[in-house]
């Protein structure tokens, strides 16, 4: 049984914020990404906390957070010189490394998995505390299983709120999405989660064409990736073509989720721009804040949300539209 707490306070003191983790107990952090709801990732007491306070079934791994590529090695068997590569190029940053892991990671971590999932985040206030800490953390984003992840310290305390006791306030998340995971398949890098790192980016560095596996009920490496996750409780439709008004675009209580500015506006409708100038970093950082908004407003009841073009962070975004849309088509 998971405790609850009569007052879960928002602050940005590390130190009240390792004192609750070194009890055992959970705490949300700020990542470039998105909010993380931490715990001792090497105390399985501490970790079932995480799989209840967000519902999670325990077959969904979690992302182990280090400071560096040097703590990482304490928690991960020999890493491919690919791998280190990228890790040296993208860490600390919105990329996470699946590695064959050590003993010493619980298997409720990886929820049974021969891999570990690593990563070193960029923010400032999250690695003072991983500094702080003797021990890493397992986190996943701080929200309840399926639902949008929080990009804002005030988004994890609309939904934990009561069942944890401290929310590490780092502000608005810079990149907004969550990190890109990336592992090793017969000496080829594969990409499981399209994230904060543009897939442009990985192959650039490497110098070749990379694999994505990110569909999948169906892939037993990277289970969490359901088809329907990161999904509001609204239905959210994707606009097939940017040059066409959705048919529907005249009705009330519809939602529009637009990637860019636009110079008519059917009217009636609510409408969120997630970038004046279409800039896909823009994009990204307002995306969940958005859906959340929408999710929230008793005047909309569908969202139409506008693809970004294909590239770039534009993938990412994309991906969580889709798996967004595919809970209430
Ligand atoms: O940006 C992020 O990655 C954020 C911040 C907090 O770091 N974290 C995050 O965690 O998005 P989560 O749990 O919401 O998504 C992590 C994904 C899950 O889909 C999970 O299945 C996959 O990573 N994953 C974690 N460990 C894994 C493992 N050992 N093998 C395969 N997939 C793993
Ligand atoms: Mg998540």
């Amino acid at each position: 049984m998971s405790e609850t707490f009569f007052y879960t306070q928002i602050g940005t003191d590390i130190e009240e914020a390792a004192r609750w983790l070194e009890a055992g107990q959970c705490v949300a952090i700020p990542t470039e990404t998105v909010y993380g709801l931490a715990a001792n990732a090497l105390e399985p007491a501490a970790v079932v906390r995480i799989f209840e306070t967000k519902n999670r079934p325990a077959f969904d791994p979690l992302i182990v957070h280090v400071l560096d590529a040097a703590a990482a090695e304490a928690y991960a068997e020999a890493c491919p010189p690919l791998l280190r590569r990228l890790a040296e190029r993208f860490w600390p940053g919105p990329l996470t490394i699946l590695l064959p892991k050590r003993a010493i990671v619980p298997d409720l971590v990886t929820s049974g998995l021969p891999r570990v999932a690593l990563r070193a985040p960029a923010h400032p206030l999250t690695r003072r505390l991983l500094v702080r800490l003797s021990f890493p953390l397992a986190a996943p984003s701080a929200n309840p299983f399926g639902y949008v992840s929080p990009t804002t310290a005030q988004h994890v305390y609309e939904q934990l709120q009561g069942k944890i006791p401290y929310i590490l306030d780092g502000g608005l998340c810079a990149v907004g999405i969550e990190s890109t995971i990336v592992g090793m398949e017969d000496d080829a890098l594969v990409v499981y989660r399209l994230g904060g790192v543009p897939l442009e980016a990985i192959e650039k560095e490497v110098n070749t064409p990379i694999a994505v596996r990110s569909h999948s009920v169906s892939n037993p490496a990277a289970p969490g990736m359901l088809t329907t996750h990161y999904a509001p409780r609204k239905r959210l439709l994707l606009w097939p073509s940017a040059d066409l008004w959705p048919t529907s675009a005249q009705e009330s209580e519809l939602g529009l989720l637009l990637f860019r500015r636009r110079q008519q506006l059917p009217p009636h409708t609510r409408c969120i721009v997630l970038s004046e100038t279409g800039d896909l970093a823009e994009a990204a950082q307002n995306l969940f804040a958005a859906l959340r908004t929408f999710d929230s407003a008793d005047d909309v009841e569908t969202i139409w949300a506008e693809q970004c073009p294909d590239v770039g962070l534009g993938r990412a975004i994309n991906d969580r539209l889709r798996r967004a849309a595919a809970r209430k088509a």
